[in-house]
């Protein structure tokens, strides 16, 4: 048999297979390259969220990302494990925020242990983040590092206001899109970029997967925010109804602010106006009825798929092989009808 990459053999595997691929290489890859050295309280909080898994989905973008441009998605795996390292990394920040008991239907880490191992912890694995790109030479080193902390930065940026949020009750749906455009769609437009840059393509090449990704990354948030009111408890993995206790801006609410009656706007405003509700289910409750009747949970479907959809538009017009678009479209697909 001729000695051929495993690039070779996974172009002919159809796309959601693919998909599937991709995730069994980057977590063999992850597990090769993770060790829990001394101090214990400080590593094993890294070890444990890595391998709680999760979707994977920005590692498989940035192997996907590379693909398409011509690389192979070995040389794609360091960046790959940088931006799941950094996405576990904000997730164990995050669950401190937003005061989260359940991850990936586990303990939070700082419920696992406590607040300042998930503080500590994290802060470490943003370095073992960056030392992922070490193994890049001089050139890719400074452009994926480059693109990194601006991505890291707008992330921080958009935690804030996603805080800032809770307590004020005037955000505006543009103020939302910026939001969560900075804490979540500028990975994923981040994750495709690396492929590109590790492919060597030209910065308009990059651009364009990026928007693809910045695009496709809005709609997944929205329907994170769908999910976290509505998810089966059952496989969901994190606490149903947790924005809800903590007056999360969401896209549910804005829209339920937009489209109820006045007596729903009214016992909204009341419901979110604080934190110190005794009867957080009854909260709960009352909200996801709002959300159902006001038709904002209809109105929140359809802008996911609007979303997707205009993603879908700049993957069309991407100039790579159309396999390799079929394979951009499946995969936003498959995200726009997850249940986790
Ligand atoms: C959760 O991301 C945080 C968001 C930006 C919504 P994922 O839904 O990708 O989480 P995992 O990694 O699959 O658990
Ligand atoms: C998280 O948004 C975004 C980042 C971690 C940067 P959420 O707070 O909605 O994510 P989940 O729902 O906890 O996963
Ligand atoms: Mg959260
Ligand atoms: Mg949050
Ligand atoms: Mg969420």
């Amino acid at each position: 048999m001729p000695d051929k990459n495993i690039s070779f053999y996974l172009r002919k595997i159809n796309p959601v297979d693919k998909i599937a691929h991709y995730n069994q290489l980057f977590t063999e890859y992850l597990q090769q390259n993770t060790r829990v050295p001394e101090p214990k309280n400080l590593y094993e909080p890294i070890d444990y969220i890595l391998k709680l898994g999760g979707k994977r989905i920005r590692p498989i973008l940035t192997l996907i990302g590379a693909e398409i441009f011509g690389a192979t998605p070995e040389e794609a795996l360091p960046a790959a494990l940088a931006i799941e390292i950094f996405h576990n990394f904000s997730l164990v920040h995050d669950d401190i925020m937003d005061a989260a008991p359940l991850r990936r239907g586990k303990d939070t880490v700082h419920t696992k242990w406590d607040t300042n191992t998930g503080i500590l912890s994290g802060d470490a694995m943003l370095i073992q983040a960056y030392q992922c790109f070490e193994i890049y030479d001089a050139k890719l080193f400074s452009q994926l590092v480059k693109l990194f902390s601006n991505t890291a930065l707008e992330v921080c940026e958009g935690q804030q206001y996603d805080i800032d949020f809770e307590t004020r009750n005037d955000v505006s749906t543009n103020e939302y899109l910026k939001m969560i455009t900075y804490k979540t769609s500028v990975l994923v437009g981040c994750a495709f970029q690396m492929g590109a840059i590790i492919a060597n393509q030209t910065k308009e090449a990059q651009k364009e997967i990026y928007k693809y990704g910045k695009l496709l990354g809005i709609a997944f948030q929205i329907q994170d925010d769908y999910l976290d009111a509505f998810g089966d408890p059952e496989t969901f993995g994190k606490q149903v109804g947790g924005d809800i206790i903590e007056n999360k801006k969401t896209f549910l609410f804005l829209k339920a602010k937009e489209l109820g009656n006045s007596s729903q706007k009214e016992q909204l405003h009341q419901l979110f106006s604080n934190k110190d509700q005794v009867d957080t289910n009854g909260k709960i409750t009352i909200t996801k009825q709002i959300f159902n009747e006001s038709g904002a949970s209809e109105a929140t479907k359809k802008a996911i798929q609007e979303y997707t959809e205009q993603a879908f538009e700049v993957a069309k017009k991407l100039d790579i092989p159309n396999e390799s678009k079929e394979m951009l479209i499946n995969f936003g697909t498959y995200l726009m009808n997850r249940r986790v």
